[in-house]
């Protein structure tokens, strides 16, 4: 469960203030797939990197399941993300010098996982994303679409509760892009994972169970 009250996010550039998140108030249940929409600059991804903790609020709370994560330190924070939350991102952010095993391993040898049970999770995950066949490569020479399930597998290795994306189909065509969706939607239902994903895209947003709007920092 993820409960937002009044959270805002400030930036200070000089004399000028930004108020990025400007008194957001929501819930996010369990197991709900929300999409979050709006127009450039509105604010999106500064919300969406405060519920992953990769970002201090300025002010307001927030509540994921019992742990209050207002006013923790990014240190904190840090300890929190690892074990509750993974993202996807636009640009996919793998490792190009690492094969798409390797890639999908780095959360399981951040946890300490034996080479064994790592082995036995990865190729799951691998299946389930339906890139086993390329495990071998780098990231470089297999497709975008495929480098995005790579990082989506290595999205779930860690078996966290909630999953972040930050526009994972703005870097995609549009076939790609809706294969993408189905997949997290699949991870949605069948892993009870609980998925937000930032988008301009409305036609990934009709597949969330509910669609958020935000401009100047505030839901409308
Ligand atoms: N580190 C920062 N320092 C100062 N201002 C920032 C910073 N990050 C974001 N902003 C400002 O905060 C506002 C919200 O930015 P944000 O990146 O959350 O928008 P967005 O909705 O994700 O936009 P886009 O769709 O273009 O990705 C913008 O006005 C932006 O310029
Ligand atoms: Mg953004």
């Amino acid at each position: 469960m993820i409960r937002l009250v009044d959270v805002k996010k400030t930036y200070k550039n000089g004399e000028d203030t930004i108020n990025a998140v400007d008194g957001i108030t929501m819930d996010i249940a369990d197991g709900e797939f929300v999409a979050i929409m709006g127009s450039s600059g509105s604010g999106k991804s500064t919300l969406l990197n405060i519920i992953g903790c990769m970002d201090e609020m300025t002010e307001g709370e927030y509540y994921l399941d019992e742990i209050s994560i207002h006013g923790k330190k990014m240190k904190n924070l840090h300890k929190i993300r690892k074990s509750n939350i993974s993202f996807v991102f636009q640009n996919f952010a793998l490792m190009n010098h690492y094969s798409v095993y390797e890639n999908v391993e780095i959360p399981l040898l951040a946890n300490n996982i034996k080479k064994k049970d790592r082995k036995k999770i990865i190729e799951e995950k691998l299946k389930l994303l339906g890139i086993y066949e390329l495990r071998n490569k780098v990231p470089t020479k297999i497709s975008g679409g495929q480098q995005q399930r790579c990082a989506i597998a290595r999205a779930l290795v860690s078996d966290n509760n909630v999953i972040l994306a930050d526009e994972p189909t703005g870097a995609l065509d549009k076939k790609t892009g809706e294969e993408i969706i189905s997949l997290l939607k699949e991870i949605n239902k069948k892993e009870k994972k609980t998925v937000i994903v930032v988008t301009h895209d409305e036609k990934v947003a009709k597949n969330a169970d509910r669609i958020i709007v935000i401009e100047d920092g505030k839901i409308v």
